[in-house]
């Protein structure tokens, strides 16, 4: 990726979810790249400092957005500092193997508390400064919201709820100019399966599974999601609205 600013986003103000790793910190540094202003938000200070590090258009907020007024105190961050707000990156999300005889309804709480409910009250919030400047949301899903994950249902289940919030929030906001797209990667490189909990072997074995089944036979890098999420939220985009953009290697014909 060059680090030369395309200055396609040149002023715009985005926020973006989990941008201390994965596809979240590479969206973060396309989106700055491109010329915007970027909060990138996170629980941990650390990661989002690093990713900070690599642009001076990108600025860290930590916070919990599942937690209680999380979402309004992230759009009243980005807009207290740049009085406006374009695009809203609904990226942060959480995967979890749990088979129907391991449900537990902590964990599916938790699910929805991070896939469904916080985007949800982050678009919320945003609405109001979206539809000021003809803004846009851009969803992060997974191949996965629309085709069956035997292991992880709750989680498949999650980004097939925020496909459907995608698809109705495009028609309820296309009076005012507001476009709402989603990407859904396939298997991306990030912290996401070490972060499952899962010990290092199986999360290899998964890998391997999962290069071998992708037909350009190979998991994909968070940039070659990023670009995607980039296109979408640029505002020449004009004319595209309530799409799923799938990004997965051709995953989703097999
Ligand atoms: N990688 C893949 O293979 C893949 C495939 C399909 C879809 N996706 C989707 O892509 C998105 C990004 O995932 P990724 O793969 O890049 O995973 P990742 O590296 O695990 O990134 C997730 C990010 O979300 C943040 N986060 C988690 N809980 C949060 C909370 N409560 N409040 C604020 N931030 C929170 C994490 O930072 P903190 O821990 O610091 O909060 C982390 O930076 C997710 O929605 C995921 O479901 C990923």
């Amino acid at each position: 990726m060059t680090d030369q600013h395309t200055g396609r986003l040149k002023d715009q103000v985005a926020i973006v979810t989990g941008a201390g790793s994965g596809i979240g910190r590479a969206t973060a540094i396309a989106l700055a790249r491109a010329g915007a202003h970027v909060l990138g938000v996170g629980r941990r200070a650390e990661p989002l400092d690093r990713t900070a590090a690599e642009h001076p258009g990108i600025v860290a907020l930590t916070a919990d957005i599942t937690a209680g007024g999380a979402p309004q105190a992230v759009v009243q961050a980005a807009v207290d500092r740049w009085g406006r707000l374009d695009a809203l990156v609904n990226n942060a999300g959480a995967t979890a193997v749990m088979p129907l005889a391991d449900t537990d309804a902590e964990r599916v709480a938790g699910l929805l508390a991070l896939n469904v409910t916080a985007p949800s009250l982050l678009a919320h919030a945003a609405l109001p400064h979206l539809r000021a400047g003809r803004g846009t949301i851009v969803n992060v899903s997974s191949t996965f919201g629309h085709r069956p994950l035997p292991g992880a249902a709750h989680y498949a289940a999650t980004k097939a709820a925020i496909e459907q919030l995608t698809r109705s929030w495009a028609l309820e906001l296309a009076a005012d100019g507001v476009r709402v797209n989603a990407v859904a990667p396939g298997p991306t490189e990030s912290e996401a399966l070490a972060a499952s909990g899962l010990p290092d072997t199986v999360v290899e074995q998964i890998k391997q599974d999962e290069s071998a089944r992708i037909p350009l036979g190979r998991r994909g890098a968070p940039e070659e999601v990023a670009a995607w999420i980039v296109h979408l939220a640029d505002p020449a985009a004009t004319w595209i609205t309530g799409q799923i953009l799938t990004v997965d290697g051709g995953l989703e014909l097999t």
